[in-house]
């Protein structure tokens, strides 16, 4: 059997991990063959494709990114989109397409799989926020990258008597904030799930520096105030998928805590470091379960469905499943990082 292998969407620590595992256990036990595609969607779209077998994955698993590319193509954009990747894909002697990706990707394999195509889904992001999986590879390490940002602007931020604005990742939901918030010892944290009172901000701001401590707030690149106001800035830019591009919060919240309380307060965008360089140990770990089972998945001959972490167990659910909805921060999660603020 011929497997295509693609990775789209934003790249994520533990992308190449999948592919190591997909193509070891795929070579040596179930005797496949693999075919990379490259940049996303783009690759079996315009038929572009590279060699992908033990020796390209050897080396592969400590490193961040993405050794086949990876674009935010849709091909639901295009009138012919599906055709021309059902066509690249018998032109390539590809009996099967495993799909590394988060919401977005994993959405056009569900179509894709319904019209036909076999397709197994892996999900991947560093922002969570997939359902159907208790846990995304990558996000571990966006969480452990923040934290360690986060201690170190606590040390900086008391010497100076400043403010701290953290800007993390996050466009729908908070997950990078809360984890790396509670883990980092963040003194308020905001997420799009609960829109934020700006003048309660202030108040945790000021009961902060009545100790001898300095206030750190971690912010989601997609947090908004209650009043909808105008501290959301988004450019206008949309992606395929219809995103827009946020970025601006940090700074906007800064300025306003500036403004409001008379504290000196700067902002930091810790944007897509938080994306780049090598997994932590558990991203490796779900990567690499990902992928092994991903492949058994094929070589049982199980399509439209991804895997997923439930528990300590890796499970196949069916891929509508597991893109229907965005996991988000519930309130009873948000209230036990809100015990700590101020
Ligand atoms: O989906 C992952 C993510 O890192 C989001 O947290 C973020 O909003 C987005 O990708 C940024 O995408 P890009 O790198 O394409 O601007």
């Amino acid at each position: 059997m011929r497997v295509g292998v693609l990775t789209g969407g934003g790249d994520c620590p533990g992308l190449n991990a999948v592919i190591r595992a997909v193509v070891r256990k795929g070579v040596q036990i179930h005797g496949f063959e693999f075919v990379g595609y490259r940049d996303g969607w783009k690759g079996p779209l315009e038929g572009i494709s590279k060699p992908l077998g033990i020796p390209e994955v050897r080396g592969i698993l400590p490193r961040g990114g993405t050794v086949l590319g990876s674009s935010r193509t849709n091909p639901f954009k295009l009138e012919d989109g599906v055709e021309r990747i059902k066509a690249n894909l018998a032109g390539d002697g590809v009996d099967a397409l495993i799909a590394i990706g988060g919401e977005d990707t994993l959405g056009v394999a569900t179509k894709l799989a319904d019209l036909g195509v076999k397709v197994v889904g892996v999900p991947k992001t560093i922002d969570n926020d997939l359902s159907g999986t208790d846990f995304t590879f990558g996000f571990d390490t966006a969480v452990n990258i923040a934290m360690e940002a986060i201690d170190r602007l606590h040390t900086t931020a008391e010497s100076h008597h400043r403010v701290l604005v953290v800007e993390v990742m996050g466009r729908h939901a908070g997950w990078i904030a809360l984890h790396a918030g509670i883990a980092g010892g963040a003194n308020i944290v905001l997420i799009p799930e609960q829109p934020f009172d700006i003048d309660e901000v202030c108040a945790h701001v000021e009961t902060r520096f009545k100790s001898q401590y300095s206030p750190i707030v971690v912010v989601s690149e997609g947090a908004v105030p209650v009043d909808g106001g105008d501290m959301t800035l988004q450019s206008g830019e949309k992606d395929a998928f219809g995103h827009v591009r946020l970025g601006g919060i940090g700074d906007r919240l800064a300025h306003e805590i500036e403004n409001r309380t008379g504290a000196e307060a700067r902002a930091v965008v810790l944007g897509h470091v938080q994306r780049g360089g090598t997994p932590t140990a558990f991203d490796r770990w779900l990567a690499t379960r990902f992928g092994l089972h991903a492949v058994d998945a094929v070589a049982d001959g199980e399509f439209g469905v991804m895997t997923a972490l439930r528990g300590t167990d890796i499970v196949r659910v069916p891929l509508a499943e597991g893109t229907r909805e965005l996991k988000l921060v519930s309130p009873e999660e948000y209230a036990e990082a809100q015990v700590f603020f101020g």
